[in-house]
Parts: structure tokens; C-alpha cells; sequence
């Protein structure tokens, strides 16, 4: 059997995808979450110096972008092109993601490997024509089973809703070709027990294997009803099925059927990044897809939690989403990468505060971490002139602050690196931080500066370069999740200049003490985190 995307070896790249997301409307907290996630993630990749491919993308085609581009009285095709490139391309660049392709599926290098992709699982036998009877949510683009469905009440008393959009699903009937999903339950089980780690969190897990052990339906593929979409290359009477059309960007996006030599050195993905909404396209529909073209699976499927709005999931559909930006001008484009994975256990439904992310803010950017940075420039430059000291009278005191950063590398390297534990990762960091802090209040470095024996000194040089030292290690473990802060935190600590450029850092050796030399010209840079304005009303 051909490697999964856990097993990926070599020359190969570390490749994470998010969704590809409706452009039916501008991007919310929701989507940001997810791409900010995988950016920390891919960023912390190659900060450990591996090869990376970070992906994401649009997803342009179907009943709920036409529908969208109608009620806008625009071509879908208009609408598309404005919302990429005014909505979706400006807030992942204003947030400072560092993904190396974005894929549309409206692009020709998709559209083509999708009809070929689907050609041949029809030439193998794999696709046959029926009929489709049954619920549809245009909201998800999901085919729905009875008991998926909740009772409507109120406006909606008497219909069947969707779970997730709490609106009234629609019936369709239609001549639709049918992919034999049903026949892969039995590998996909057996897939699953191979590879307890493919589906995270175990929640999640556990929900697709229950779903799947009740027995798969096939597939309907195609939908005959309306064109916005890749046709279907034998009988154009259909378009392709959205979501069949949109999973194939992980492939199509690094070269599948077209560059032979970037599709093996990239695919599969070795991490999936979703939202629990699409959770069974990805780990039930997308593996049964490959499984049918002989095709190498992801390594994991990695499902996100809510971010909530007064007890209901952010949506664009329900008007609850709120713009990253509104956020991100009053707290700062890093503070608020910092945030959500911070706030919240990544895989868990999480609600969002102002009041929670101020008081963070102001306690752990502002106080904790931020003052510690303008203090320790501060007395190196009163106390030396700028110039950090050699530290020559190392102690227990020192030695367990070397320990501390050794203990959060290893910890934030394990946690934001292969668990994708973003906030256990985070708080290791700020753990750290706090030690940092506790040392100088007890070794009260102010006071020490008044002896001014040899002794004296060689203390005030000692503690000052510990601290400048410590904050090089944070510098470089934070870059991932805030790069333009720790970029400032590494000039001022004139490690630029001595150490050459924060990215060429290595995560994992973020720990070795020592890295700062002696003389390196410490300047007291720009304040990291202001303090905060009044909150807009
Ligand atoms: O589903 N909380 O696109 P989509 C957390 N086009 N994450 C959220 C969220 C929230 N409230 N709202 C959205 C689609 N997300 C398909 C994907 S992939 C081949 C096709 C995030 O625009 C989360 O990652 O509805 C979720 O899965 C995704 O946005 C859904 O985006
Ligand atoms: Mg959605």
C-alpha cells in the first residue's frame, strides 16, 4: 500500500491545507481561525528548518455561490473574482499568513484535474447514474440523512432544519451519477484502526467511526438541476458536485496530473486543517476518493471547535460573523493571532470575549511579556551603555532559568509542533516568560547596580545577560504565532546583527543557552504591546 501522509519521508514537504472556503460573503473570525492555526503551524515547521507547503484557497462553485451572485444580480464568476480579490487575498495578507499557493476552483489547472479524476473513476467502474430523492442543505452543500435533521419550530414549525444553519432543507430529485461510497466502509474502518492518530481530536474520531460503522450510502457526484459548475465530462447535462469538485484542490493545487515531480514531493497532505462542520467529507468522503484512485492518504484531519456568538456558531450565514479587522485595529494584527489559539484548547468550541481578550492582552502581552522586553533593554542600556555584558558569575538561580527555556522548547516544539496543541504550546512559552520575571524581582538587578565592587558588577552583568538571553530563546519560540513583535523583540536585542535573520532560527535549538554574544548592542525598541485604546463603541 502506498505511503500515507504519516509516513511521508525525504525530499518530501511537510503540507498543511485549510478549507477552501466559500466566497458566498467576506471571511469571519471563523475562517481566520483556521488559517491563522495552520500558519503558526506551517511557520513552526520551517522554522525547524524542514521543507513546507502550506495551501489554501476558495471554493467557487455551486448552488450557494450562484445563488449569492444572483440575489447581487452578477455573473457568479464576477462575484467570485471580487470577493478573492478584495475580501479573502487582503485579510490573509493584512494577517500576515505566509501560505505558498491559494487555489480557486474555478481556476483551469483545477477544473481540468478534476474532470480527468473524475473520468477515470468513472472509466474504472466507480460511477454509475440513479436517481437522487432526498434533503439537501444549500448552506452546507450536503446531502442530508433524516436523522442528521432537527425539528424546525417557530417561523420554521413543521419543516426539517439543518443542524448547522437552522434553516429549512430543500428536497431534491433529480438524475444525479452516483460514486459507490457505500463499498469503501469496510477499508475505511479498517483504514481507521491502522491509524488511530488520522482523525483529531478523538471526538471527532469517534463521531466518523460511529457514522461509518452504520453502514455508507453511495455517493450522489453530479447534480443535473443547475451549471454552475465543472461539467461532467461524458455527459455535460450534469456539473460536477461541489464538494467533489472542491476536495480534488488538494491534490490539483501541488500538481496532480500535470506536474508529476511536485504531486510526489508534496501529496498527501500530512495535515488537514478543517472545521467540525465539514468533518465527514474529509475523513470519510475525500479518503474513500483516493482509496478508489489508488492514491495515498493524509496523514491527519485535524478538526477545530466552534468559535461562538451568544451560544450559536459564527456564521456568514447567519450574520453573526465578525470581521477579523474590527478586532485586529484595536488589538494589533499579532495579539490577535496570539489570541484565539491561546484562548482556546484547539479542537474545542470556544466563545469570544472582548472583555477576555483585553484582560489577556493587557495581563500577558502588555504586562507579563512586553514589559519584561523594554525592562531588560532599559538596564542594559543605563547600566552598560547599551552594550550587553558578559555573564561571568552564574549561579543556581541562572541555571534554573536555563532550565526553564530548555523545559518550554521541548514543550512548545512537542505541543505546537506535532500535537497541535496550540495553547499548551503557547502557555509553555508564557510559563517561561513568568520565570523570567520571577528572577529579576528576586535578584532585584537595580539594587545590585549600586554595589559597585568587581562582585557587584559581575552580578549586574550576569543577571542583565540572562534575562537579554532568555528573551532571545522567546524571540525565536514566538515568531511562529507573532512574527512582527518577535522581529522587534530580536532587533533590539541586537541579534540581527549577531546572529543574522529570527527565520533562519531554529525552533529546537531555541534552547541553547548561549546564543547572544557579549557586546551585542541592545537598544530599547518600539513598546511590543501598547497599551490599549478605550474599546470602540
Ligand atoms: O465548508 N468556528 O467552506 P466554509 C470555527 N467550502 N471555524 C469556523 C467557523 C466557526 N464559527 N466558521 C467557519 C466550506 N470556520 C467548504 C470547504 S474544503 C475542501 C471545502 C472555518 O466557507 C472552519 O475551518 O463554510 C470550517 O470548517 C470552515 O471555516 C468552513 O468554511
Ligand atoms: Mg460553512
Amino acid at each position: 500500500m502506498a505511503a500515507t501522509g504519516s509516513e511521508k519521508q525525504g525530499a518530501t514537504a511537510y503540507y498543511v491545507s485549510t478549507p477552501i472556503y466559500y466566497v458566498n460573503d467576506a471571511p469571519h473570525l471563523g475562517h481566520a481561525y483556521t488559517t491563522v492555526a495552520g500558519d503558526v503551524l506551517t511557520r513552526w515547521h520551517r522554522q525547524r528548518g524542514e521543507k513546507v507547503w502550506y495551501l489554501t484557497g476558495t471554493d467557487e462553485h455551486g448552488q450557494k455561490i450562484m445563488r449569492t451572485a444572483e440575489a447581487n444580480n452578477v455573473t457568479p464568476q464576477a462575484w467570485c473574482d471580487k470577493l478573492v480579490e478584495e475580501a479573502w487575498k487582503p485579510l490573509w495578507e493584512h494577517l500576515n499568513i505566509a501560505n505558498d499557493d491559494f487555489i480557486r476552483t474555478t481556476e483551469k489547472r483545477h477544473t481540468d484535474r478534476v474532470q480527468e479524476f473524475v473520468q477515470d473513476l468513472y472509466d474504472k467502474g466507480e460511477i454509475y447514474k440513479g436517481g437522487y430523492e432526498g434533503p439537501y442543505c444549500v448552506g452546507c452543500e450536503e446531502y442530508k440523512l433524516p436523522g442528521d435533521l432537527i425539528d424546525g419550530e417557530g417561523e420554521f414549525a413543521g419543516q426539517k432544519l439543518c443542524p448547522i444553519h437552522k434553516k429549512p432543507v430543500e428536497l431534491l430529485k433529480e438524475e444525479n451519477y452516483f460514486f459507490k461510497l457505500s463499498e469503501y466502509g469496510p477499508k475505511l474502518l479498517e483504514f481507521y484502526a491502522a491509524n488511530p492518530g488520522f482523525i483529531q481530536p478523538e471526538s471527532a474520531r469517534n463521531e466518523v467511526v460511529n457514522f461509518v460503522e452504520q453502514g455508507l450510502q453511495d455517493l450522489s457526484i453530479s447534480r443535473s438541476t443547475f451549471d454552475w459548475g465543472v461539467p461532467v465530462p461524458w455527459d455535460d447535462k450534469h456539473v460536477i458536485y461541489v464538494w467533489v469538485d472542491a476536495l480534488l484542490n488538494y491534490a490539483t493545487a501541488v500538481g496532480y496530473g500535470a506536474n508529476q515531480e511536485k504531486f510526489e514531493g508534496t501529496f498527501p497532505a500530512n495535515v488537514h486543517l478543517i472545521g467540525k462542520d465539514i468533518l465527514r467529507f474529509h475523513s470519510v468522503i475525500w479518503p474513500a476518493m483516493l482509496m478508489a484512485q489508488g492514491l495515498p492518504l493524509p496523514g491527519k484531519v485535524v478538526a477545530n471547535g466552534w468559535l461562538m456568538v451568544g451560544g450559536e456558531k459564527m456564521s456568514k450565514s447567519n450574520l453573526t460573523g465578525i470581521k477579523p479587522q474590527d478586532l485586529t485595529s484595536h488589538f494589533g494584527v499579532d495579539a490577535y493571532r496570539w489570541y484565539f489559539l491561546r484562548a482556546i484548547a484547539y479542537g474545542s468550541d470556544g466563545s469570544f470575549s472582548w472583555e477576555d481578550f483585553s484582560a489577556r492582552y493587557t495581563s500577558e502581552l502588555a504586562n507579563d511579556y512586553g514589559n519584561l522586553a523594554s525592562r531588560v533593554a532599559a538596564m542594559v542600556g543605563k547600566y552598560f551603555g547599551g552594550a550587553l555584558p558578559e555573564a561571568t558569575a552564574a549561579g543556581d538561580a541562572e541555571r534554573a532559568v536555563q532550565e526553564g527555556l530548555a523545559k518550554a522548547v521541548a514543550t512548545a516544539d512537542r505541543k505546537i509542533g506535532e500535537e497541535l496543541d496550540f495553547q499548551s504550546g503557547i502557555l509553555a512559552v508564557f510559563e517561561f516568560v513568568k520565570q523570567v520575571n520571577g528572577y529579576i524581582t528576586e535578584q532585584e538587578p537595580w539594587k545590585v547596580a549600586k554595589d559597585t565592587s568587581p562582585e557587584g558588577q559581575a552580578r549586574l552583568a550576569t543577571v542583565l545577560y540572562t534575562a537579554a538571553e532568555s528573551l532571545r530563546g522567546v524571540a525565536v519560540l514566538l515568531n511562529p504565532v507573532m512574527p512582527e513583535t518577535s522581529q522587534k523583540l530580536w532587533e533590539s536585542l541586537g541579534a540581527e546583527e549577531s546572529l543574522g535573520a529570527l527565520a533562519d532560527q531554529k525552533v529546537q535549538n531555541a534552547g541553547v543557552w548561549g546564543g547572544l554574544p557579549a557586546g551585542a548592542t541592545v537598544t530599547k525598541g518600539a513598546v511590543l504591546f501598547p497599551r490599549l485604546e478605550e474599546k470602540p463603541a
